[in-house]
């Protein structure tokens, strides 16, 4: 069996994956290739549509590829069952869901419990508090996620993700309805988790700031990797976009906040 290199936390080896049949084929992802480094923060970028959702979801063992192949922890996901994936997933991978996906009949420490309680290994007291003080919502652990704004709810999807301290955590847009504030607190906080704890971070942004705080950034167009950036800046992601054609069609796209960050300083 591959086994890869024992450094990549996870490596895709000409992922394909194609939604729907002939003639609502819709290619997601058209041979992926890279690896993610144990201790790294990747940043994913691209446009609407150019596959950086389903690319997490792949390689995080919660999708299959149509073809090509995804080791996650040393594992070939497509050779597990569905009790050794979903196993291998509870225990070394977190994932923050763009759509935050809370529990909305559950508190905020309940949802942030949940996958542990589940998993019959319920967090202590203590961590659950650390966790929910590293997101900023220790006063908020009784509420409801009705009760809360739009970066609370994606606050608790954070916490609820990192609790289990996963080998591996994929966040898809976790700062996208954050104040630039709170965004700054939570991409320190993956950084540093990537820095002293070692973890693997994968985190889709749409935002240059962001995506400053990372190692490295993958440009995604069109299901294919349309290059890379290591030890960016806020500037060279900027610089980067404008040059890949498809971003300047993007109207979701925000303005670089370029005034926040001189080029290195979160390093
Ligand atoms: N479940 C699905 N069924 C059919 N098409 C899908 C599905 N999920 C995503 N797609 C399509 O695959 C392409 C990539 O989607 P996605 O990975 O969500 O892109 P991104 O996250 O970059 O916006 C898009 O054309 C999208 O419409
Ligand atoms: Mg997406």
């Amino acid at each position: 069996m591959n086994t890869g290199d024992a450094m990549d936390a996870v490596g895709l080896t000409n992922v394909r994956k194609v939604y729907g049949k002939r003639d609502n084929e819709v290619v997601a992802l058209d041979g992926v290739t890279t690896q993610f480094r144990r201790g790294t923060f990747t940043a994913i970028m691209g446009p609407s549509g150019s596959g950086k959702s389903t690319l997490m979801q792949c390689a995080a063992g919660l999708d299959q590829p149509t073809s090509g192949s995804v080791l996650l922890e040393g594992h070939e996901i497509s050779e597990l069952d569905e009790t050794e994936l979903t196993k291998l997933r509870r225990d070394r991978i977190g994932f923050v869901f763009q759509s935050f996906n809370l529990l909305p009949v559950l508190t905020v420490r309940q949802n942030v419990t949940l996958p542990l309680r589940l998993a019959g290994r319920p967090p202590s007291r203590s961590r659950v508090s650390t966790v929910l003080d590293q997101v900023g919502l220790a006063q908020r652990s009784n509420h409801r996620p009705s009760e809360l704004s739009g970066g609370q709810q994606q606050r608790v999807a954070i916490a609820r993700a990192l609790i289990s301290e996963p080998a591996v955590l994929f966040a898809d847009e976790p700062t996208g309805a954050l104040d630039t504030r709170t965004a700054q607190d939570i991409l320190s906080l993956l950084r540093h988790s990537a820095q002293t704890a070692h973890q693997t971070i994968v985190m889709v942004t749409h935002d240059p700031v962001a995506a400053s705080y990372a190692d490295r950034v993958l440009f995604l167009a069109d299901g294919r990797l349309a290059g890379a950036l290591h030890a960016p800046t806020a500037e060279s992601v900027a610089e980067r976009m404008t040059h890949l054609g498809a971003f300047a069609d993007d109207r979701a796209l925000p303005l670089p906040r370029l005034e926040k960050t001189r080029g290195g300083q979160h390093r």
